[in-house]
């Protein structure tokens, strides 16, 4: 197991000793170059206050690289990541391949190659709510207040990666098969009592055990692991039933864990009840490096406007020192800079409370300006 890998199970490492960070930046598509300048700003203005050496090396993956180089997740781009302690990633996607089925090689198949080919098995997604923030969610602020809970997704199983998958000759018929093996589930559970142990102890495992075989795997092998784990409450929930408590009760999670379509779509449901998907970053996590992520998409819309917000992908450069590095007053300065920028009311309008609001190159040098304070 790499150095890397044992961070992400002793979630609180607390020696943050002076080193030098190597580390893949993978702008890709959209709003990801601009965010991503942000992101590498803030990572440089923390190392140099630690007094890091901070190696950063650009890759392409995504549409841009399919248009550069002929396929989204090129060699060379995954003997980067190999080569490098950590990845910050941007987004990927573009509008050309959305509305075109037929397309042979997609953005989005580099994103699934990049996460298999470094054995990412788990994404986890951070639900915390903002203070500042709490009026942009569509959900009455008595309910969400105080939500704190952490997703755990299986990232390189599932009906993502399952064969077959396609279409029948005369193209009328299409399939897709959901395949989980003992060592993908195990592996994921065991992390995910991992992280609740460190937190409010409890895990609650999303499945459909009462119609797919899959799920009953999964349902088989957490009865197995719970009792390793006594001091955590277990749940089980069918995943529509989860998906309506999330929105009902969300107070009522800690961490969750599940497969990665039910994943896919809970985290994007989660995400939105703290006020903006701009907001949450996640981190990739397995068997080689580890990739730290806002959520969002490529934002197609805003692409070159100079208004997305940055928030989600310094965020997750915060999630990077932590957990990459073990180093956690570095990430928890990030994490005080920008609550103190929406404090301030320096925020992109998709936050904004009617007042001003600021480009993306605005929030990202305000945090700058704090963190070199
Ligand atoms: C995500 C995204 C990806 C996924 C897409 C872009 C392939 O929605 O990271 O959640 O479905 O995993
Ligand atoms: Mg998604």
């Amino acid at each position: 197991m790499s150095e890397n890998n044992q961070n992400v199970y002793t979630v609180c490492i607390s020696n943050s000793k002076v080193r030098t960070l190597n580390i893949a930046i993978l702008p890709g598509d959209g709003i990801g170059p601009e965010i991503m300048v942000q992101g590498l700003n803030v990572t440089r203005s923390i190392c140099n206050k630690f007094g890091h050496k901070l190696n950063y090396q650009f890759g392409t993956v995504g549409a841009c690289a399919i248009d550069a180089l002929g396929e989204p997740y090129p060699k060379v781009t995954h003997e980067l990541c190999m080569k490098s302690d950590a990845v910050l990633f941007g987004a990927i996607g573009d509008p050309k391949y959305d509305n075109n089925p037929a397309a042979k090689v997609r953005p989005e198949q580099g994103l699934l190659k990049m996460r298999k080919d470094l054995g990412l098995y788990a994404n986890i997604r951070p639900v915390t709510t903002f203070p500042s923030l709490i009026h942009k969610s569509p959900l009455r602020a008595e309910l969400i207040d105080g939500a704190d809970f952490m997703c755990i997704r299986e990232l390189t199983g599932g009906i993502y990666f399952g064969r077959p998958q396609g279409r029948s000759e005369d193209g009328n018929t299409a399939y897709d098969t959901c395949v989980y093996t003992r060592e993908e589930v195990e592996r994921i559970l065991h992390l995910a009592y991992k992280y609740a142990l460190q937190r409010n102890k409890k895990v609650t495992m999303v499945d459909k055990a009462n119609v797919l075989a899959s799920s009953r795997l999964w349902r088989q092998i957490t009865q197995e692991i719970a009792p390793l784990y006594p001091d955590v409450e277990t749940e089980y929930m069918f995943v529509d039933n989860a998906a309506m408590r999330i929105i009902q009760w969300p107070k009522s999670f800690d961490v969750l864990v599940t497969e990665n379509l039910f994943g896919d779509i809970l985290t994007d449901e989660a995400s939105v009840i703290t006020g903006s998907l701009g907001m949450l970053p996640s981190a990739s996590i397995g068997i080689h490096t580890s990739v730290f992520e806002p959520i969002h998409g490529s934002y197609p819309q805003a692409t070159g406007k100079n208004i997305a917000n940055p928030l989600a992908t310094i965020l997750s450069a915060a999630l990077m020192f932590e957990y990459a590095f073990g180093m956690m007053e570095e990430g928890a300065l990030i994490r005080q800079a920008v609550t103190a920028s929406m404090d301030a009311g320096i925020v992109t309008e998709d936050i904004a409370d009617g007042g001003r609001t600021y480009k993306t190159t605005e929030v990202g040098e305000w945090i700058v300006d704090y963190i070199s304070k």
